[in-house]
């Protein structure tokens, strides 16, 4: 089936409808993302040129973590200015779309409705909890978070979230905000030619973007999607119906789910370990291995360890922490996750690496552990 593409994206039935304002306004944040981007290769030049000789000149040594490159950094009127660019850019991405969504929020969850000749299901559950380390702030500065109803049948955070995703990267995501997870599938397919999963299970699903790649990949597999935002999955659910894809949308918390065990042959994430405590980062590996079959096989992927980052890299993932929400960020850079797969029962030599080219230049890093 042909979608028509709007400025640069998959306008699929349940994106609202955006007026020529919406989208200028959209490409205005954009276009502020790309200069801020633009920016970041100065903080470098701060670093090496004024932090580094100002801190070796007080303390005898470099700087010897992020920690302390921050506290310095942030000293620095460019970086103080760059922070502050950054910070209003991210507020300004949700302004840009919470209004386009708002105003047809009525129409949307009419259109996101189950009906019965739907392809794929939505299984909700009211009684699971978002969790504190994503309730307790508006994750990554998103008004809301994931999880808040605004209304009754509510899809707002998900009908935002397939914008927002798109235009702060822009366009990086895809035109299906699904390019992680057709790099994962690709990845997959030319690495293991005969795996071929009958059940796959992709965890902090949000939308069902990085979902929907993985029924393309394997149209003969069940594929669930699986999240604790209620708003989200109502959208995904709706979202993959739209497109045309069969998919199976469940309201749960990765870190102890109600399937039974032994249930999936590929269990995988995009970007949701940062976004976990230090706790529920090993809870969902552990819960990732009771889930899977013998040979099955869980790839999570995130931001690479910041072992392969330098120290200005660093300093640019550990903002996240400190200025836009994101909690654990810093805390995943700084685990090894190939050690939190062996302590949730995977075997060490079954446990792998992976770094495969993403987009505008970015590494997409992936743990793979074979039960
Ligand atoms: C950054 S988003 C993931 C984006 C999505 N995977 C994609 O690629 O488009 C993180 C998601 O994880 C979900 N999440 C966080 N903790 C969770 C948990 N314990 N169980 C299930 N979902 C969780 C959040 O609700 C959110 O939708």
């Amino acid at each position: 089936m042909a979608f028509p593409v709007r400025a640069g994206q998959v306008w699929h039935s349940m994106m609202p409808d955006a007026t020529h304002d919406d989208i200028s306004h959209q490409a205005f944040v954009t276009t502020m993302m790309n200069q801020m981007g633009s920016m970041m290769p100065g903080n470098r030049v701060v670093y090496d040129h004024v932090v580094k000789p100002k801190f070796v000149r007080q303390h005898k040594r470099e700087p010897n973590n992020v920690h302390e490159v921050r506290k310095a950094m942030l000293r620095e009127p460019y970086t103080q200015y760059w922070s502050s660019f950054k910070r209003c850019a991210k507020e300004m991405q949700y302004m840009s779309v919470g209004p386009m969504v708002e105003r047809q929020l009525p129409e949307l969850i009419e259109r996101a409705k189950p009906r019965k000749s739907d392809l794929g299901t939505l299984s909700l559950d009211p009684t699971i909890k978002c969790p504190r380390y994503n309730s307790e702030v508006e994750i990554h500065a998103k008004p809301g978070g994931y999880h808040t109803d605004l209304t009754k049948d509510d899809v707002f955070a998900g009908a935002e979230f397939d914008r927002t995703f798109f235009v702060f990267t822009n366009g990086g995501t895809g035109k299906l905000n699904g390019r992680s997870g057709e790099t994962m599938a690709a990845w997959l397919k030319k690495t293991h030619p005969n795996f071929k999963p009958k059940k796959i299970l992709d965890m902090g699903c949000t939308i069902g973007g990085n979902t929907l790649p993985w029924v393309d990949a394997f149209p003969n597999a069940e594929v669930y999607g699986l999240d604790v935002g209620a708003p989200c999955l109502r959208y995904a659910h709706a979202r993959a119906e739209a497109l045309g894809k069969r998919a199976h949308f469940v309201q749960d918390d990765a870190e102890h789910t109600k399937f039974e065990g032994e249930s999936f042959d590929l269990v995988v994430s995009c970007i949701l370990m940062h976004e976990l405590s230090y706790k529920a980062l090993h809870n969902v590996f552990k819960e990732s291995h009771r889930l899977l079959r013998k040979g099955g096989l869980a790839i999570h992927s995130d931001q690479p360890p910041f072992r392969t980052k330098d120290m200005v890299e660093q300093f640019h993932t550990d903002w996240d922490t400190h200025f836009q929400a994101e909690p654990f960020i810093t805390t995943l850079g700084l685990t090894d996750l190939c050690d939190v797969a062996q302590k949730g029962g995977f075997a060490k030599n079954k446990i792998d690496e992976v770094f495969v080219p993403l987009m505008q230049n970015r590494e997409f890093y992936m743990v793979t552990a074979q039960k």
